[in-house]
C-alpha cells in the first residue's frame, strides 16, 4: 500500500545526508515504524490511513539547522497538496509528522499523533536491540562479546526509565514487554559467557514470567 509514498520518501532519504551507523538504514526504520504503528492502530484505534501516511513521511527530511520533523512535514505538505490529497487529510498528517518528537503529554494531540509517536519508539527495542549493539560494537575498536554485552547492559538500563515517553497504553505495554524480554536475554548471556552460574529460571520467556 501507498507504493508511490514509499518510492518518493526512500528516494528523500537516500539523497537527505542524514548520516547514521550503516547498518541503521533510515528507510528500513520508517517501514519498521509504519508496521509498529499499524499494529498500535489495531489496537487503539483511530484513522488508520492517516497514521500509515504519517509513519512513511515522519523521517523523510533532514536539515543541517531545522529539526527533521519540521522539514519532514513541510515535505509531506507539499508532496501531499500535489497529489490532489484532500486537505483536512494534509492537515492531520502534516501535524502528526511535526509532532512525532514531542514527548511531553502537555498538549493535547490527535491519537494518530500519539500512535506515530510511540511506534517511532519501539523501532530498535527489543530483539533489534541486541543486533544493533552488536553491530556498533563490531564497528569500534577491539571488538568482543563482551563489549557487546555491556554495550547491551549499558543502554538498557537507559532504555528502563524511558517508558513515561510513551503516550498510548498499548504502547506503555508493548514497551515494558520488550524491555522485560532483554532482562531475559541479558539472563541468558550472562549465563553464557561464564559470568553467572545459573541458568535463568524458567528457563523459556513468557509474558508471565516477566518482572
Ligand atoms: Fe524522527
Ligand atoms: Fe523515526
Amino acid at each position: 500500500m501507498h507504493r508511490a509514498i514509499k518510492e518518493y520518501v526512500r528516494n528523500q532519504i537516500a539523497n537527505n545526508g542524514r548520516t547514521s551507523q550503516p547498518f541503521r538504514d533510515r528507510y528500513q526504520h520508517t517501514l519498521r515504524v509504519y508496521a509498529w504503528a499499524e499494529r498500535l492502530q489495531a489496537l487503539e484505534g483511530g484513522d488508520l490511513r492517516i497514521i500509515q501516511i504519517a509513519a512513511l513521511f515522519h523521517d523523510a527530511g533532514w536539515d543541517d539547522h531545522i529539526p527533521h520533523q519540521q522539514v519532514s512535514a513541510a515535505l509531506a505538505k507539499d508532496y501531499l497538496a500535489k497529489n490532489g490529497y484532500a486537505d483536512s487529510d494534509i492537515e492531520k498528517i502534516v501535524q502528526a509528522v511535526a509532532n512525532h518528537n514531542q514527548r511531553s503529554s502537555e498538549a493535547s494531540l490527535p491519537k494518530e499523533c500519539y500512535i506515530l509517536m510511540d511506534a517511532d519508539i519501539l523501532d530498535e527495542l527489543g530483539a533489534i536491540t541486541v543486533l544493533w549493539d552488536g553491530m556498533a560494537t563490531a564497528l569500534g575498536s577491539e571488538p568482543s562479546y563482551m563489549k557487546a554485552y555491556q554495550r547491551l547492559c549499558h543502554y538498557h538500563e537507559q532504555n528502563k526509565g524511558r517508558e513515561h515517553l510513551l503516550q498510548t497504553e498499548s504502547g506503555k505495554r508493548l514497551y515494558r514487554e520488550r524491555i522485560a524480554f532483554l532482562d531475559y536475554f541479558i539472563k541468558h548471556l550472562e549465563y553464557e559467557l561464564g559470568l553467572v552460574h545459573d541458568l535463568p529460571v524458567p528457563l523459556v520467556f513468557t509474558p508471565q514470567n516477566r518482572h
